[in-house]
């Protein structure tokens, strides 16, 4: 059998970069080379390069080919390893469906609309999944703090309508603050939600495809020391705790993993994602409930990321995972 060329792209445009870079190095240690000749490219908003050894070689994106020492290589399939704009909004998905070339991720749409949490938001609301009340800002819009604070309440969470790695999110506690939290929100995107603050503790589930049958992975609990899970906390050894699989009931977790195995489906998703979530504390007589927080379509494959965990805990090498994926990838779309 011969080895199939895989593109396995890294970098992007966002400031989610450098978690990017890390990502590739794992997904490149850990595609089986007995099966895969990887070609890792460097994607920024001005060139897509190969590095090979010394010399740097540029993507033909008229025909998505690479030409080293006058030998043409083209692509069975791309593994996308971009997180935040072109690779998890559906721009990378576009330009690979127009090349016909097969991806590790979901489509298009679906990337494009879970990129969008104002969308994603709305849509899990209508299938019936709790979700933090919002308040939606076009940078067009006049503000009116004190209509918003009337609408969430105090504390309050702002955040780029599309981004990641809780870059610009902010935890607003007065109304004094929410205006420099909305300003550091629009230096990332013309779009910003407001949203109540849930309390209680973050589940993550993550689900992936294996034979056209979507896996689900044990879930985990994120414990930080900061006040929400921030960057430091996302990427610095020692803020935060990711315990997998997490500490709740059986009857908690099944319904977790259900109504995620469900949102993997009604999206219309493909490949490794993970659904974010808060679980509120019993309170008042009140019985425990999961409330939305977004869908993660490209997550982390660091070393320190949640889903590598996830994968070991059911005893799945990353070597089994990514041939996984790449086999579903190139069998079936
Ligand atoms: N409505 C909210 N209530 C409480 N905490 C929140 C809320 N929204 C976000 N957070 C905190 O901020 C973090 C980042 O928010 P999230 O919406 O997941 O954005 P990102 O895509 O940047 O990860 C979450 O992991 C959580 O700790
Ligand atoms: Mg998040």
């Amino acid at each position: 059998m011969i080895n199939k060329n895989i593109a396995l792209l890294t970098g992007g445009f966002s400031k989610e970069y450098e978690v990017s870079v890390s990502s590739g190095r794992v997904i490149a240690e850990n595609l089986d080379s007995a099966l895969f000749n990887v070609y890792q490219i460097n994607i920024t908003a001005e060139r897509w390069l190969y590095l090979d050894g010394s010399s740097a070689v540029e993507v033909d994106r008229n025909d998505f080919s690479l030409t080293i020492k006058d030998h043409k290589i083209r692509f069975d399939a791309a593994f996308i390893g971009i997180h935040g704009t072109p690779g998890e909004d559906g721009k990378l998905q576009g330009y690979l469906d127009l090349m016909n070339i097969p991806y590790n991720t979901c489509g298009r749409t679906t990337s494009a609309v879970t990129f969008n949490k104002y969308l994603s938001n709305e849509l899990v609301s209508a299938w019936g999944v709790k979700v933090a009340k919002t308040v939606y800002l076009h940078r067009r819009d006049e503000i009116n703090l004190d209509s918003i604070v009337k609408y969430t309440g105090l504390p309050c969470f702002v955040k780029p309508n599309s981004n990641g790695s809780s870059v610009g999110v902010t935890k607003v506690r007065t109304i004094k603050e929410l205006q420099p939290a909305i300003d550091i929100a629009f230096a990332e995107d013309d779009e910003v939600l407001v949203q109540e603050y849930i309390t209680g503790v973050e589940i993550t589930c993550g689900i992936y495809e294996k034979d056209q049958k979507p896996v689900v992975l044990p879930l985990t609990e994120i414990v930080t020391a900061n006040e929400f899970f921030d960057y430091q906390a996302k990427y610095t050894q020692g803020y935060s705790d990711e315990i997998t699989p997490a500490r709740i009931s059986d009857d908690l977790s099944k319904e977790c993993s259900e109504m995620s195995l469900s949102l993997y489906r009604k999206f219309n998703c493909r490949g490794i994602v993970r659904f974010d979530y808060i679980l509120t504390p019993e309170q008042n007589g009140n019985k425990r409930e999961f409330y939305f927080l977004e869908v993660n379509t490209i997550p982390g494959l660091s070393e320190a990321s949640i889903v590598p965990k996830q994968a070991a805990a059911k005893g799945i090498s990353l070597n089994d995972l990514f041939r996984d994926i790449m086999n579903e990838t190139l069998l079936h779309h």
